[in-house]
């Protein structure tokens, strides 16, 4: 079938189409059927059936003779390690640490947060909560204390599982003072810390709290699978919105196992047998779908890998991993390819290593500029798909289906809907927009299997930040255009959401902590454009009347403040101190025309300033540090 008679089976039968999907599952007990719709508009999939994700992703495999097959290469060129790990090992890998987890009093339910950098090990935790039906939230390493502690007041876990350190280029990151200080910092305690010490940094333990990974596992019982009901948590993951405190995404076992089983093959057309990797980090979704549970889940073999696309050791690292490994399908940030470009803009490297066995590289996670879509096809020569997801979706809804059929590539947008998608282009009030036209990207309810039903703790919030907006519809938060072959094209955000080397962050968020420095009268946070990580943050401060310091020293501390609330993550560094903020005369600040004011857009005074000579003030603040960027 070619994608549009596939695209035209799901929209005429939905239900036949994720009943057809979830053969593909071995349930403990089978869903009668998918749609599950008596709260709309809140929608469950698969919830009368029963079913393990840790026994799909692993013990499947080696019930079906598939158990010395790699499930997870380990390649790390930042320690020099290298290792794999088959899914027999990894069978009785995820069984010993499901029973030490059990052990240490976790039970089915129960949420364990995982803090740990790019090691196996980390796959390992998450899969043994799976097993045993325990709901991890995995943190990403970039974040500082203050938002771990956000998290273990959200989630209150009953473990935490870290590890001693992560590795970066900077040097080696001490992870268990941050898990200490969160955990001094938040309200909720938790019983037990499991520790994998590294041997680049042994952390301290705390007595009759903390336990060591090895240890732990030592005289327990290996865990089973334990079955759980299909809408059951699988993970809580949080991400960036438009305050301070992240959402926590809930991702359900059943319909997560059904769509990411369904897009291996379809979207990114890999058998099983073979690698797939994904060079993100296990704390983002793309890790969680595409590291971790996706390929495993699918019977591919998946790569753990601990580097940058660059200096560790040089620019032609990707493609050592993609030659070593025979890697088919690779996928990663447009962000890594923009700095491999700059070091090695005539692939050099490139050259060095044997690709031919490479079919595809996927790029997602924030727009894919065409200079580098286009260097990277010529390098690569093979096809450069975009595709369109986000953390609440879990999986591509716009895409490039090549293992359905390759469609031809438009530069500059991820092409077209996949199956439970019905994407949509609406005006502020609802309307549908014509072909063409800008709006706010929406989704027609019910969303697929493996969406967001919900936040974590915060049914109003999922309701009123995604679906009260347009009735109907689940609000992506994006903006864009479709056009005359239905190709999607994604150009902003809707909110104050921003997208830095891939990742994503609130500037909202910087906004809080920037204003608790106790001479910040007023702030606002901006996303302007970086020909390396696509936005970078910038802030504008305020000063408090009376305030005699040395401004530079002002913007100093801001940025530790942020580096040490938010984490390294959220690349704050540059900031200025301004007299006022440019406003409406109803008070809202203008961050749009800053952003374009320092982007070098094309920029029109807004009939609404209040004070139209701030925004030359704004104009010399910007040029001072270098806006807009020349090139
Ligand atoms: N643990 C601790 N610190 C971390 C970390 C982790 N897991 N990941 C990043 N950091 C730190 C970095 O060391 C850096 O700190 P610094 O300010 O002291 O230098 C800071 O957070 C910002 O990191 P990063 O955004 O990675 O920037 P970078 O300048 O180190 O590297 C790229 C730039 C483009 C090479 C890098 O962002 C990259 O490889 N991106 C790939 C895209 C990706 O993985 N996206 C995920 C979604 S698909
Ligand atoms: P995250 O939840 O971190 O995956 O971020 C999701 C957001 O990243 C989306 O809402 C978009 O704003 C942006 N994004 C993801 N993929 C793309 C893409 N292919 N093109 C443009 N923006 C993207």
């Amino acid at each position: 079938m070619m994608y549009k008679q596939v695209y035209e089976a799901w929209q005429q039968d939905p239900e036949k189409f994720w009943m057809k999907a979830a053969e593909a599952i071995d349930w403990v007990k089978p869903p009668s059927k998918a749609l599950f719709d008596d709260n709309a508009p809140l929608y469950e999939w698969f919830c009368d059936a029963e079913v393990n994700t840790c026994y799909n992703a692993v013990d499947r495999h080696v019930e079906n003779g598939k158990g010395d097959q790699t499930a997870i290469i380990y390649d790390s060129p930042i320690t020099g390690r290298k290792s794999k790990i088959s899914f027999a090992e990894l069978q009785v890998k995820t069984a010993n640490m499901g029973g030490a987890l059990l052990a240490q009093g976790v039970q089915k339910g129960d949420r364990v947060i995982i803090y740990m950098p790019m090691v196996p090990e980390a796959m390992v935790a998450m899969l043994a909560c799976a097993r045993i039906g325990a709901v991890h939230s995995v943190v990403f390493g970039g974040f500082a204390a203050n938002e771990l502690a956000t998290r273990i007041d959200d989630a209150t876990p009953k473990a935490i599982i870290a590890a001693s350190c992560g590795i970066e280029p900077s040097g080696v990151i001490a992870y268990k003072p941050l898990v200490d200080g969160a955990i001094e910092l938040a309200k909720h305690k938790p019983d037990t810390c499991i520790i994998l010490q590294r041997d680049e940094l042994q952390a301290d333990m705390v007595a009759g709290r903390d336990v060591d990974w090895h240890e732990c596992q030592q005289g327990i019982s290996p865990a089973e699978c334990v079955a759980v009901k299909g809408n059951d948590p699988l993970y809580i993951l949080y991400t960036s919105g438009t305050t301070g405190q992240p959402k926590g995404v809930v991702r359900p076992n059943a319909g997560h196992l059904v769509a990411l089983n369904w897009t291996m093959k379809n979207v990114y057309g890999v058998n099983p047998g073979e690698v797939f990797w994904a060079a993100s980090d296990v704390g983002w979704v793309v890790g969680h779908s595409y590291i971790c549970y996706g390929p495993l889940i699918h019977g591919n073999t998946t790569i753990v890998f601990e580097g940058k696309p660059i200096g560790t050791p040089d620019a032609g690292t990707f493609w050592r991993v993609i030659e070593e490994h025979d890697v088919k399908t690779f996928f990663t940030a447009p962000t890594a390819f923009r700095a491999i470009k700059r070091v090695d803009p005539k692939g050099e490297f490139v050259k060095k290593y044997d690709l031919s066995g490479l079919r595809y590289l996927f790029l997602a996670g924030e727009r894919a500029d065409p200079d580098t879509i286009k260097w990277a096809q010529d390098q690569l020569g093979v096809p450069v798909i975009d595709h369109w997801w986000q953390t609440e979706i879990g999986f591509p809804a716009v895409c490039n289906p090549v293992g359905i059929e390759e469609l031809p590539v438009k530069l500059g947008s991820p092409a077209v809907p996949m199956p439970g998608f019905d994407i949509q282009i609406v005006d502020d009030a609802g309307k549908p927009l014509p072909t063409g036209e800008l709006g706010a990207i929406v989704a027609k309810l019910p969303f697929p299997p493996g969406t967001l039903p919900t936040l974590w703790n915060a049914e109003d919030r999922y309701k009123s930040a995604y679906l009260e907006t347009f009735p109907g519809f689940y609000e992506t938060g994006d903006a864009g255009y479709v056009d005359e072959d239905g190709y999607l094209y994604i150009m902003a955000r809707t909110d104050d959401v921003i997208n830095v080397a891939g990742h994503r962050l609130s500037t909202g968020q910087m906004e809080e902590v920037l204003s608790n420095h106790p001479d910040v009268a007023e702030c606002a946070v901006i996303g302007v454009s970086d020909a390396l990580k696509g936005q970078l943050p910038m802030g504008f401060l305020c000063i408090n009347a009376g305030v005699d310091r040395d401004p530079s020293e002002i913007v100093a501390e801001c940025v530790k403040l942020v580096r040490s609330e938010i984490g390294p993550v959220a690349a704050f560094k540059l900031a200025t101190v301004v007299d006022r903020l440019p406003k409406t005369r109803s008070g809202k600040i203008l961050r749009g025309i800053m952003v374009k004011i320092a982007d070098g857009a094309e920029w029109k005074m807004p009939a609404t300033i209040d004070d139209p000579a701030i925004l030359g003030e704004i104009e010399t603040a910007l040029s001072n540090l270098g806006y807009p960027a020349k090139g």
